[in-house]
């Protein structure tokens, strides 16, 4: 803090929600600004009840926490609507008015799409949207009657906080090697930088004023949709080693991978990582579920953290041990 970039180190689903929540639970946070779209589910657990977030930040957990839907973000009404009923924070949550509305018309394109359907998008829609906006037909929020409660500038509300050295955390989606422009994947990619400058961008925040850039690293790779996966093992390997998973916003199965430390090291670099986390080591080791101090870990739990530390040059604050907001070791100082 004051003000922290969260970026997705892979392809996405590393766990960003519940490092969010942590964040949320135990620093002040006054601000937490959501960007990207609907594509993207940040998973939260609270009170034993489980959030997938398309649109809410994931700090809503922290009832003081002023939440903040991005400049550059595509809004999804409908779904905007939903979660504030699942979450009830409509008091405290802001649309910035020029966001971009993403239609059922974008979904409907994005899933007859032959383009997209090569490379296996989420369907919700996002490339069309953002498509629109910049053919500058686009809805923006300020056009959107319902939304009107929501409206806000959230640029401004965002640099007069950080003025007055409020606690500011830019909420990162999808993981950086999705990134249209940057991951070298292209064209399965999204439609949009997935980057930590990206995320300071869309917020509209200029780069000198963020202090943090907490990459987040699963302890092993998972990518759903098409495209290449270093390592990649199979389903059944998957399960047999604890790893597979199912995709939280499509319920699509995720490939998996064995973690990858030059590409740790490369995302790290050019997103400009000054502190790292790592999720899920228990689903690694699973001897460390629960784990809350470094020390309880066993050994080679903890070489493979220093691993991670050692070549991606970033040191690792924070590790997750369990669903749980509060399963996480916490390394900072
Ligand atoms: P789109 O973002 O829906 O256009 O999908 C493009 C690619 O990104 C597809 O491979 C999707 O599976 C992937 N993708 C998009 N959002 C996420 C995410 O939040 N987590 C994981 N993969 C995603
Ligand atoms: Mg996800």
């Amino acid at each position: 803090m004051p003000c922290t970039v969260i970026v997705g180190a892979f392809w996405g689903d590393e766990g960003k929600g519940k490092i969010i929540s942590y964040l949320a639970l135990k620093d002040k946070l006054d601000f937490c600004v959501r960007t990207g779209s609907v594509n993207a589910a940040h998973t939260v657990w609270k009170d034993g009840q489980k959030y997938a977030l398309h649109m809410v930040p994931a700090a809503f957990i922290n009832e003081k926490t002023r939440l903040l839907v991005a400049a550059g973000a595509n809004v999804h009404v409908g779904q905007f609507f939903k979660e504030l009923e699942q979450t009830r924070v409509e008091g405290r949550i802001g649309v910035d008015r020029d966001s971009s509305i993403i239609e059922e018309k974008h979904s409907a394109q994005d899933k007859a799409s032959t383009i997209n359907k090569g490379i296996g998008t989420t369907g919700w829609g996002v490339g069309p949207a953002i498509e629109e906006r910049v053919r500058r037909t686009a809805k923006l929020a300020k056009d959107i009657p319902e939304l009107k409660p929501y409206l806000t500038d959230s640029v401004q509300e965002v640099n007069d906080g950080l003025d007055a050295g409020m606690n500011v955390l830019l909420e990162g989606t999808q993981g950086f090697m999705l990134s249209l422009f940057l991951s070298g994947g292209y064209p399965y990619v999204t439609g949009r930088d997935t980057g930590a400058s990206a995320i300071a961008s869309e917020a509209g925040v200029g780069p000198t004023r963020v202090d943090d850039v907490l990459i987040v690293y699963k302890s092993f790779m998972t990518r759903v949709g098409a495209g290449p996966l270093p390592g990649e093992i199979s389903k059944e390997e998957a399960q047999k080693r604890g790893w597979f998973e199912v995709a939280a916003g499509t319920g699509r199965d995720r490939r998996s991978a064995p973690f990858d430390f030059d590409l740790a090291r490369k995302t790290a670099r050019i997103n400009g990582a000054t502190q790292a986390a790592v999720t899920k080591l228990d689903s690694m080791f699973p001897k460390c579920a629960g784990a809350r101090k470094f020390e309880a870990l066993p050994s080679d739990a903890k070489e493979f953290v220093s691993e991670i530390e050692r070549r991606s040059g970033v040191p690792v604050v924070l590790i997750g041990t369990g669903p749980d907001a509060l399963d996480i070791i916490d390394l900072r100082k």
